[in-house]
Parts: C-alpha cells; sequence; structure tokens
C-alpha cells in the first residue's frame, strides 16, 4: 500500500506547472511507486494568483512565504520551481528541516553555491534530486539504454545545440517577472546555465565527465531596460555560448547554444558517435532515435554494406524506456511526461538509495562544467573542469 508524501511545491510559473501535472499523474501512470502524493502546499507570494494556482491543481492549501513552508511539519518534500538565486537558501533550510528537496536546474549560480546544497542534502540524510528532465525523453533513455549495451563502442564524438530566439529583440526588457533570465542577479548566467547546462548533463550521463573546456560567449544586446528598477542597466548575463571539450574516455565535444538563432524556438539536439555505431536525437521528433548501426553487438559482424543506413527507431513499444506505462506501442507522449518519469524514479529509489540521479552531488558536476566553461570564455584558455 503506497503511503502518503505530503508535497510543497514553491513557485507556480512554467515549471510549477509541470511539476503539478507530475504530482497530479505519477500515481496513475506509474501505481507501483510506494508514495501517494497529496498535494499539500502552494507557495507563491501573490496570495490571489497562488490561490488560484492551487485550485486548478487540487492544492490543499496556500502560502506565501517559503521559509514557513519549509518549517511545517505536514510537509514531507519541497520542490523549488523558483528562479535560480533561491535555489540555495530554500534547498540548505529544506534539508536541515528534514525534507527531501527536489530542485529545479541548475542546481546553483555557481559551484561554491552547489556545495554548500550537496553538504546540506548529505548532511541531512535527505533523498533528493534536480529536475534535469531531458534524461527522462523516452528517446534519450534508450540512447543510455544503447550506450550501456556497448552498441556505440568506443566514443569519438559527441555534439549538442540548444537554439531559441526569443530574446533578439533589442527593447525587450531584463529582470522580474518571466523576464529573469535575463538578469544575472537572478539567473547567475545566460544560455550556459539556462540551455546548455541540459544538454551537459544529458552528455556527462550518457558519455562520461567533461574534463576540460574551450569557451566563447557573447552578448549581444549590452544593455537592456530593467523592469524591477526602471532604469537601463547593463546586460550580465551570455545571450550565446559555444565551447568544445574533452571527455575522460578520450572523446572531443563540441557544443553551442543561443537565443539569437532566428527561427528556432527550441532546436535540442544530440549526436554521439562511437566506433560501432551512432546516436541522434532532436527535440523536434522527441518519439524518434536515430541509429547508425555499423557493426552488430549480437553477432561482431559488419551491417552489409548495401544495408548500411540511418534507422529511425519510433520510441512507442512497451520495450522502450516508461513507454509500458503509457497507451499502445505507436503512440506517443509529449514534454510534461518527462517530469512525470523523473517523479516515477525518484519516488521508487528514494528511501533505498537506488535512485540513479541527477541527485545534487551529479548536478554539482554540470555546475561546475558551466562555470569551468564561464571562466575559459573570460581567460580565452582552456579551463580544466576537476572531473574526470
Ligand atoms: N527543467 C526544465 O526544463 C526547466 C524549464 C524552465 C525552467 N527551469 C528552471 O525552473 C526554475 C523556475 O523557472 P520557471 O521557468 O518556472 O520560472 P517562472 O518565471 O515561470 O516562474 C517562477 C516562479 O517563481 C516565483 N517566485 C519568485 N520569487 C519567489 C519567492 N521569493 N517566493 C515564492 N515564489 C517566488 C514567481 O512568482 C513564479 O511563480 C528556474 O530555476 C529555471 O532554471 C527548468
Amino acid at each position: 500500500m503506497p503511503r502518503p508524501l505530503r508535497v510543497a511545491v514553491i513557485g507556480y510559473g512554467f515549471m510549477g506547472k509541470a511539476h503539478s501535472n507530475a504530482y497530479a499523474n505519477v500515481n496513475h501512470y506509474f501505481p507501483e511507486v510506494p508514495f501517494r502524493i497529496e498535494r499539500q502546499v502552494l507557495c507563491g507570494r501573490d496570495a490571489t494568483k497562488a490561490q488560484a494556482f492551487a485550485d486548478d491543481w487540487g492544492y490543499a492549501g496556500v502560502a506565501s512565504d517559503w521559509r514557513e513552508v519549509v518549517a511545517r511539519d505536514d510537509v514531507d518534500l519541497v520542490d523549488i520551481c523558483v528562479p535560480n538565486n533561491l535555489h540555495e537558501a530554500i534547498a540548505t533550510a529544506a534539508a536541515e528541516a528534514g525534507k527531501w528537496v527536489v530542485t529545479e536546474k541548475p542546481l546553483a549560480m555557481s559551484v561554491a553555491e552547489g556545495e554548500r546544497m550537496v553538504a546540506a542534502v548529505e548532511q541531512a540524510g535527505v533523498p533528493n534530486m534536480v529536475w534535469y528532465n531531458y534524461r527522462r525523453v523516452p528517446a534519450i533513455s534508450l540512447a543510455k539504454a544503447m550506450v550501456d549495451e556497448g552498441r556505440l563502442g568506443r566514443a569519438y564524438h559527441y555534439r549538442a545545440q540548444f537554439l531559441q530566439d526569443w530574446t533578439i529583440a533589442e527593447d525587450l526588457p531584463q529582470g522580474g517577472a518571466a523576464l529573469w533570465r535575463l538578469d544575472a542577479a537572478a539567473a547567475g548566467s545566460g544560455v550556459t546555465g539556462d540551455l546548455l547546462a541540459h544538454n551537459i548533463d544529458t552528455a556527462m550521463w550518457l558519455n562520461g565527465p567533461i574534463t576540460r573546456v574551450m569557451a566563447e560567449t557573447e552578448t549581444f544586446v549590452k544593455e537592456r531596460l530593467h523592469q524591477e528598477t526602471g532604469k537601463v542597466a547593463p546586460v550580465g548575463i551570455d545571450d550565446a555560448c559555444l565551447f568544445m571539450c574533452r571527455f575522460a574516455n578520450g572523446s572531443l565535444g563540441l557544443f553551442e547554444s543561443t537565443r539569437y538563432a532566428r527561427g528556432h524556438k527550441a532546436l535540442k539536439t544530440l549526436e554521439l558517435n562511437g566506433a560501432d555505431g551512432s546516436v541522434r536525437f532532436d527535440l523536434h521528433d522527441p518519439q524518434y532515435l536515430d541509429f547508425f548501426e555499423y557493426r552488430s553487438k549480437e553477432t561482431g559482424d559488419k551491417t552489409a554494406g548495401h544495408l548500411n543506413g540511418w534507422r529511425r527507431i519510433h520510441v512507442t513499444n512497451h520495450e522502450h524506456p516508461y513507454m509500458s506505462h503509457w497507451w499502445v506501442p505507436g503512440l506517443t507522449v509529449g514534454y510534461e511526461a518527462t517530469f512525470v518519469h523523473a517523479l516515477a524514479d525518484f519516488l521508487a529509489g528514494a528511501e533505498d538509495k537506488t535512485f540513479k540521479g541527477p541527485t545534487f552531488r551529479d548536478a554539482l558536476d554540470t555546475q561546475k562544467v558551466c562555470e569551468a566553461v564561464l571562466r575559459s570564455a573570460e581567460t580565452g584558455k582552456w579551463e580544466a573542469t576537476g572531473l574526470g
């Protein structure tokens, strides 16, 4: 019989909604998880909006101050869905109060903050997770299974992109509601922490640690009106970032992210090339994984030359990750399912410590790569990440 787990969600924006959907649905699609989610408290500063959101998503109550929420006896898990500059304070207070803690990415504003957060959850001994949800796209989880099965052989190249175009307008303000991502004081960094962090997390999950990086960043629009102060202020975030890197396994990596790629809304791709095969993924076609098999793992034979080519796997069979929990083969799931999957995995492995991550400690590795990338863009030199 699943036991109740009383959840408090801090923030009712984009991620507050994605996570609320996961809390509302995880027990329907993953009935085997050992906890029954109770949506206990929704925390937001605007009482009217918080109440409306709580009513919509079935929360028992609302609160306006996260400090009060983390201190409550009737909350077991605190979920952080607010801008990056609030992650550390909420996570450490929640851990010290003995709550399970899950936070949105990036873990922190800096490695130093991230280290304090890891120390807090590990000293308190509380289950923890960072919502790097793209690992849980079924096609990306399938890529991981294929790497682990040894189907790609020795890795040579990894490349990834995350391209958007929503900040091109020069009169777009920075700071405050919806635009905190453009304000370095709230976001920490620009595309590096916001978008590349996802690519880096997935890359290291599939291909192991990144040991050194060489980066270039650009801030195309140097000043923007700040919504909260009403004054024009310098823009402190990176609008675009390119970096090359080396993985501990000897392979080479190439990453690109920008919010200035006119026409692209969320072009998120990855490709891993090994001696025996390659995999390729594009978020615009999330139900597919492309696979090129040069040599069969089962027989050791090369694919016959006249049959050589990319294979498009429609990742909807019951044999594919997560898919037996949804519909019949051939039918697809969407973006929101990745959060349901992350939550199901976390709930299944939180208590017996079989959860495979990303934990705060795993996400600290991504933070180290992000920080080395930004350092390299400053120094113009290769920078070590300290990993591997
Ligand atoms: N995993 C992903 O794919 C993904 C996608 C988007 C955002 N994120 C991350 O999620 C976090 C939130 O981003 P978002 O897009 O949901 O932002 P958002 O702007 O849509 O929502 C932020 C919410 O935080 C609230 N908030 C701000 N300060 C607060 C405070 N002191 N107390 C309580 N609430 C407060 C705001 O009112 C708002 O409800 C960020 O860390 C971001 O990097 C992750």
